[in-house]
């Protein structure tokens, strides 16, 4: 299938370490609006460079693009390039609102395209083995669940410090831990947080306690950024009846009862980094679909819509000081996850 690659910032630079892996899928343009970004990129990935989207699709007629834009930009650009009938693989999150996001499902449904959003949690070694853990019980019901993750600030100028164009920590950050509670649960039934947003110091967090009817769990996820150089970290604590897994530092790490700690050995990557590895796997995914294969799909344009809802609720949840119901009429349960 051919590429086009839109976008050739920070993520791009991990898809086209993905793309180099993944012999199916040929990147044959790329484009950004800095031309220097474009045309290394262009040279990484031996195919044509452009600084104008249009131009390039018009002359590169791809199967498929691959948007790695600033998120703001996220919801015109899938509109455009579905006007175009292609194939889209979006970088998270897919919209900034719930509205512009059934928008989207409903042109990609009308048109018979593909739309797979790069919720790439689901796909990472490491919160794949969170999940099986969890069903399969290994060590019992689970009782809690931490999922964290922070940074500090970003460069000054960036699209990520400017609130106009960036829903800040809670849709940048926070949206791969809640995705990924929404993948192995479903939409909560109401979701219960705190926050606080202040752009001109860079501070931006957002703490959610995810409820559930009949749950005994206590499911929550925080995150932020901060105006200091605290570096990127992200983990989870999952504690069990008879046990605890932890990711922390990039290991992922089992302290059984009555058992010394030990680390999980995850196996399967390779030594290629699980950032790289969830990449590759969401990318070959969307190649499937788009070839038309029959796959699992671990992420649905439904589910991934389901996301920004639930981010909504949580955003509202903070802002009024009390939990918000997040339960929806519009689709069937069966699409969700
Ligand atoms: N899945 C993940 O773990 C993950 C991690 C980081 C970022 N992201 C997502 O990836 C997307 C890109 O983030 P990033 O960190 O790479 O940002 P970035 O700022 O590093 O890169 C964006 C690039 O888009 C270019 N650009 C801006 N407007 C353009 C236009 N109109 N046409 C063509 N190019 C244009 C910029 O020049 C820049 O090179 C965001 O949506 C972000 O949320 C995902």
């Amino acid at each position: 299938m051919r590429v086009a690659v839109i976008g050739a910032g920070g993520m791009a630079a991990s898809h086209f370490k993905a793309y180099q892996r993944i012999p199916m899928l040929e990147v044959i343009a790329v484009c950004d609006i800095d031309s220097n970004a474009a045309s290394n990129a262009g040279k990484e990935m031996g195919c044509r460079a452009f600084t104008d989207m249009d131009a390039m699709l018009d002359i590169c007629e791809p199967d498929a693009v691959d948007i790695c834009l600033p998120s703001f930009l996220h919801f015109e650009t899938v509109m455009k390039c579905l006007a175009r009938n292609l194939h889209i693989f979006c970088e998270k999150p897919l919209a900034h609102t719930s509205t512009e996001a059934e928008q989207i499902l409903k042109e990609a449904d009308r048109r018979g395209r593909v739309i797979q959003v790069g919720q790439v949690l689901r796909f990472w070694p490491e919160y794949q083995y969170l999940k099986e853990s969890i069903s399969n019980e290994k060590y019992g019901r689970l009782c809690h669940l931490l999922m964290q993750r922070q940074f500090g600030t970003h460069e000054a100028g960036s699209w990520y410090m400017d609130p106009e164009k960036c829903r800040m920590a809670c849709f940048e950050m926070h949206i791969h831990d809640t995705d990924f509670i929404n993948s192995m649960f479903g939409l909560p039934d109401y979701v219960d947080s705190v926050g606080r947003e202040v752009p001109g110091i860079h501070l931006s967090y957002i703490s959610t306690r995810y409820l559930y009817a009949g749950a005994e769990a206590v499911m929550q996820a925080e995150a932020g950024w901060s105006d200091s150089s605290l570096e990127f970290a992200a983990g989870y604590r999952a504690v069990f009846e008879h046990g605890v897994l932890e990711y922390k530092e990039g290991v992922v790490k089992e302290y059984p009862a009555n058992e010394g700690a030990r680390e999980v050995d995850l196996q399967g990557s390779m030594g290629i980094p699980s950032d790289i590895v969830g990449v590759i796997r969401e990318l070959k995914e969307f190649e499937a679909k788009a070839e038309g294969r029959n796959v699992i799909s671990l992420v649905s344009a439904e589910s991934a819509a389901d996301t920004i809802w639930i981010l909504e609720k949580e955003q509202e949840s903070a802002e009024q000081g009390k939990k918000i119901c997040c339960r929806r009429k519009s689709r069937d349960a069966n699409e969700r996850k």
